[in-house]
């Protein structure tokens, strides 16, 4: 048995224990386990050097030598968490006292666009008043956003809506197709679909193929009124949205009704509120009228109706679709319908 291999494991751990508890940085302990553990550290070699070793004296050395490794190993580790600990203690005793009472740091959270806060808000005031909310196809057929409504192809009609075409087939009018121009096309969904008394709200998007300004977007958000039942007259229509209007902007804003023309209603009439920037005076923003458009309306046609299946000799109803930016903007005061999809978080963070 070489004596020598037995005395040298006993010095390189005692020499090695005393080394470690004089490491007092990162950098050194590193040092440490290069020097000891290494792939040329001290124990290393002796451990390497094993298959050298006769048959006798190999496992007396290798145990030895294992065990003085598992020793050094954990005491490393040992020091290794001293020092960490240590070196944290010192860091914050630079950074001065620990202050466990300061407020945590707050988490941001998002909150619902401003278009999403007002189709809400009018959801809620027509759902106080019996409406039911349901959603509609953005996509949709010549049929339903023209025919159904009472507004052949060819019509001159059609020039109020400036459509944005997805496929325009000329020899089968039916397989036409765009995105929607307004909700009303919802109206001969639900009517089809569904047998007298309805009282429904569709908010959703509509696209026009428009110059934008103030007050216009190619895409905007609207929203669709249809009430059918026995006895609804005109009268019933106005209730409603005064009192909508009512809700919405309090007794602050005038509304103001007038004749207007959309071919799936008779009679027609527009609804405006007057301008919360000039309080009716006339600006840039209310194109110098003094009023805001927020919506059509009207007596639903009695061809639509004939067309879903109402025999309009028995049922009448009212519709109108109003537009949501145009509500919020006077609602809120904003001078630019672009604000809504510029992303600005300074204009947004305002409505969280
Ligand atoms: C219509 O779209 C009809 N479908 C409304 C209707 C429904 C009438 C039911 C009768 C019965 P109009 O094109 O006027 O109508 O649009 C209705 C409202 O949508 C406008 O009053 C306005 O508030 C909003 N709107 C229209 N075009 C734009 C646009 N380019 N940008 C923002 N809002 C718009």
């Amino acid at each position: 048995m070489p004596k020598d291999l037995k005395e040298q494991i006993a010095e390189i751990e005692s020499h090695s224990l005393c080394r470690l508890t004089r490491c007092t940085s990162a950098d050194e302990i590193e040092q440490w386990r290069v020097d000891i553990m290494g792939r040329r550290g001290e124990l290393t070699t002796i451990l390497r050097s094993l298959p050298d070793l006769d048959a006798k004296t190999r496992p007396v050395i290798g145990a030895l030598a294992n065990q003085a490794k598992v020793q050094l190993e954990s005491a490393f580790d040992k020091r290794k968490e001293e020092l960490a600990s240590q070196l944290f203690d010192v860091e914050l005793r630079n950074m001065g006292h620990l202050d466990v009472t300061l407020p945590g740091r707050s988490i941001p959270s998002g909150s619902y666009h401003p278009t999403t806060q007002i189709v809400r808000e009018i959801a809620e005031a027509f759902t106080a008043m019996g409406f039911q909310t349901i959603e509609g196809p953005e996509v949709e057929l010549d049929s339903y956003n023209f025919q159904k409504l009472n507004i052949p192809l060819h019509h001159p009609a059609r020039d109020m809506w400036n459509s944005l075409w997805i496929k325009q087939e000329t020899n089968d009018e039916n397989a036409s197709l765009l995105l929607r121009t307004h909700t009303s096309p919802m109206q001969v969904r639900i009517m089809e679909n569904n047998p007298p008394p309805v009282r429904v709200l569709v908010p959703g998007k509509a696209y026009r193929y428009e110059a934008t300004d103030a007050t216009h977007e190619w895409q905007f958000t609207q929203i669709e009124g249809l009430a059918v039942d026995k006895n609804i007259t005109f009268a019933n229509l106005k209730a409603t949205l005064e009192e909508f209007a009512r809700r919405i902007f309090g007794n602050r804003r005038k509304a103001r009704f007038r004749c207007d023309f959309f071919p799936f209603v008779e009679p027609g009439a527009e609804m405006s509120i007057d301008c919360f920037r000039c309080d009716g005076g006339g600006c840039r923003v209310c194109g110098n009228s003094g009023w805001i458009e927020i919506l059509g309306a009207g007596m639903v046609h009695p061809e639509v109706l004939k067309g879903v299946g109402y025999d309009p000799g028995v049922y009448t109803g009212f519709a109108f679709g109003m537009g949501a930016e145009r509500i919020s903007m006077l609602r809120h005061g904003i001078d630019d319908i672009r604000h809504f999809h510029l992303n600005d978080l300074r204009f947004l963070r305002q409505f969280a």
